[in-house]
């Protein structure tokens, strides 16, 4: 399948990688680019080869956020009947890990893709901000939501109302990226790390995820029921077994995925 806005490829085993590939436009998410990462995600979910997906953008931008010059021609009702939520939320849906390789620029709609990532491995020249205050408005894509979530308030409030921009540092101890490496690594990190996720039992991984942003909803009696249903769910799989064989039997698990 071939998209006009972005790239995919599966060099490593069990991952497929998708590059945002609008470089003359510094990779801003219009929709057509949303439904292109949608349609692909939404395809790697029933893929049973696919056990994690990276997603990356150019060596100085990840993505600029939102297509400026496509927004301006919306009126309220043009946003209020826009198909980028429904997107956005099929993003959100992507039930396997996704984990984002970001250097450069990360904005507005490109820092909210981060936030729709797991995992977040950053180059260190990387930088994250939500500027829309800049342009009259606010996050459009959860951003406000999800970044008071995983910063907390003060740098939340700081990034939000005066549109300024964080460090990949800074994003590290704010715990909105997991690792910072020098930038010529940001992809090769990723692919390490996606490529071992996907040689993990797929059902304990996809119910990991389910259990992990489910604490981000949730209360913690809810969440805990969660967990005990799906920890529960997992003794009845095949791969449960071999888990345990293996480790009893001293050897490496096959896990198939049942
Ligand atoms: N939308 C459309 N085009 C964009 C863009 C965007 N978000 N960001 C950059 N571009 C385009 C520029 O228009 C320019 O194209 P032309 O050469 O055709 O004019 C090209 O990319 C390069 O941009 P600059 O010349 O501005 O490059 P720079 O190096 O001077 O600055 C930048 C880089 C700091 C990223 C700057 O481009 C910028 O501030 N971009 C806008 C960032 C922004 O405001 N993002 C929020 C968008 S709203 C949003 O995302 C809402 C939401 O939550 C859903």
């Amino acid at each position: 399948m071939t998209y006009q806005t972005i790239n995919t490829q599966s060099a490593t085993k069990g991952v497929l990688t998708i590059t945002l590939n609008r470089p003359e436009a510094f990779n801003a998410l219009n929709t057509l680019l949303l439904s292109e990462v949608a349609d692909v995600l939404e395809q790697a979910d029933k893929d049973s080869d696919i056990g994690a997906v990276v997603i990356t953008g150019g060596p100085k931008v990840f993505a600029a956020g939102a297509d400026i010059k496509e927004m301006a021609a919306l009126d309220a009702v043009g946003v209020m009947n826009d198909d980028r939520p429904k997107h956005w939320r099929r993003i959100y849906q992507f039930s396997k890990p996704l984990i984002g390789a970001v250097n450069g620029y990360a904005l507005g709609g490109g820092c909210e893709l981060v936030m729709h990532c797991d995992i977040v491995i950053a180059g260190d020249s990387a930088l994250f901000g939500q500027p829309e205050i800049n342009l009259g408005i606010i996050p459009g894509a959860g951003g406000t939501q999800r970044l008071i979530r995983t910063v907390g308030k003060p740098l939340a409030m700081k990034m939000v109302l005066s549109g300024e921009m964080i460090d990949a540092q800074t994003a590290l101890q704010a715990n909105l990226v997991a690792e910072v490496v020098i930038p010529e690594r940001t992809i090769e990190r990723a692919h390490e790390l996606a490529a071992k996720i996907a040689s993990k039992p797929p059902i304990a991984v996809r119910l990991a995820k389910e259990a992990l942003l489910k604490a981000f909803e949730t209360d913690l009696e809810s969440g805990l029921n969660l967990e005990r249903k799906a920890f529960t769910l997992l003794a009845a799989t095949e791969d449960r077994n071999e888990g345990i064989a293996a480790f009893m039997e001293k050897r490496k698990p096959e896990f198939k995925g049942r």
